[in-house]
């Protein structure tokens, strides 16, 4: 079994191409820097230009499922070009594989693609399963909800198409991490906004499991990629204080300042997104890692080696 990603090189993908390999499957990937080629039997890499609509057709020689994943990144600053280049990459991304798989004959049954948790509105108290119908009415959700449109257009082809909205990845080296622990070492760490906001966090390893358990199992449609157990922004980052020997002494760093600070691109970390878990765990799917203290002392374990 051969599997093409797309963002292979990224945060996620790297772990999912990790996961792959261990589990004994190929992988060819699409990535947008050739310094990036690598050419093995297991880890093939290969260009593409979804902007200029270039990719080469190689990439889905014996391939039996996609794992789309690519995308500009989102935590840069959001000015007017960054916010069409992280949405057009996602678009143009999917009609360039959705033309690959058109016009060319191949063995693909299925895709995954990335999506996000952002496409759920705010909500203090809502728990949000897969079936929710409002989106967020602010950028993420735009760009999540045309995302998942592109990716669902791949399905005239034949292929069946499966979603992950993914949630507040935890992981050694990108992701919220690392930026809730660097202020937090320097006794600098305190909650964002009111703190009560609920972040659905999950472990990048269990994420990973999730992308592959969707192909092992051949399931369709929307999953969300999150643990079963969210917290809020105050108790995430007493956790990481804690795993540090650290105490949160500061006052909260007011929702206003963040907002004047980072103007809509504070939704990332004041919105708040209360996401079940229970339809992939209706599936079989079990978690590694359900507790977060569990999860955080893991990571910060891989990190230091200690
Ligand atoms: N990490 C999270 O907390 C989180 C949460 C929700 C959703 N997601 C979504 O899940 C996906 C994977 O996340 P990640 O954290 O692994 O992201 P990442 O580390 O930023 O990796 C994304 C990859 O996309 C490719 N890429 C970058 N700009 C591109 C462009 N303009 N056109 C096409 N490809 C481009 C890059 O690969 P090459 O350089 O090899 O082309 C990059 O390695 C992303 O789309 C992200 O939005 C992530």
């Amino acid at each position: 079994m051969r599997i093409l990603i797309t963002g292979a090189t990224g945060l996620v993908g790297s772990e999912i191409t990790r996961l792959c390999h261990e589990k004994g499957i190929s992988v060819n990937y699409l990535t947008t820097s050739k310094s990036k080629l690598e050419k093995s039997e297991t880890f093939k890499g290969f260009y593409w230009n979804p902007g200029e609509g270039k990719i080469d057709e190689g990439c889905l020689e014996g391939v039996g499922a996609i794992i789309n994943l690519a995308g500009a990144n989102v935590f840069q600053p959001w000015t007017s070009s960054a916010k069409k280049k992280i949405l057009d990459s996602r678009i143009d991304s999917l009609q360039l594989l959705h033309r690959l798989l058109k016009e060319h004959t191949h063995e693909v049954r299925q895709l995954v693609s990335a999506s996000a948790i952002g496409i759920y509105p705010s909500s203090p108290t809502k728990m949000y399963e897969e079936d929710e119908q409002e989106v967020a009415g602010n950028f993420l959700g735009e760009v999540t909800r045309k995302w998942e449109a592109a990716a669902d257009e791949i399905k005239e082809t034949g292929i069946f198409v499966s979603k992950v909205r993914i949630g507040i990845v935890l992981a050694a080296d990108g992701g919220a991490l690392p930026q809730i622990i660097k202020p937090v070492k320097f006794n600098l760490g305190a909650a964002l906004g009111s703190g009560q906001q609920w972040q659905s966090w999950i472990h990048i390893s269990d994420l990973a499991r999730i992308f592959l358990f969707l192909i092992q199992q051949g399931l369709e449609g929307v999953y969300n990629g999150v643990a079963p157990n969210p917290k809020t922004n105050e108790d995430l980052t007493r956790e990481v204080a804690l795993a540090l020997d650290k105490k949160l002494w500061l006052p909260k760093v007011p929702g206003f300042a963040l907002k004047l600070a980072m103007g809509d691109k504070s939704n990332i970390v004041l919105g708040s997104q209360l996401v079940s878990s229970k339809k992939i765990e209706d599936k079989g799917f079990d978690f590694h890692y359900v507790n977060l203290r569990k999860a955080i002392r893991d990571i910060m374990h891989k990190k230091t080696g200690n």
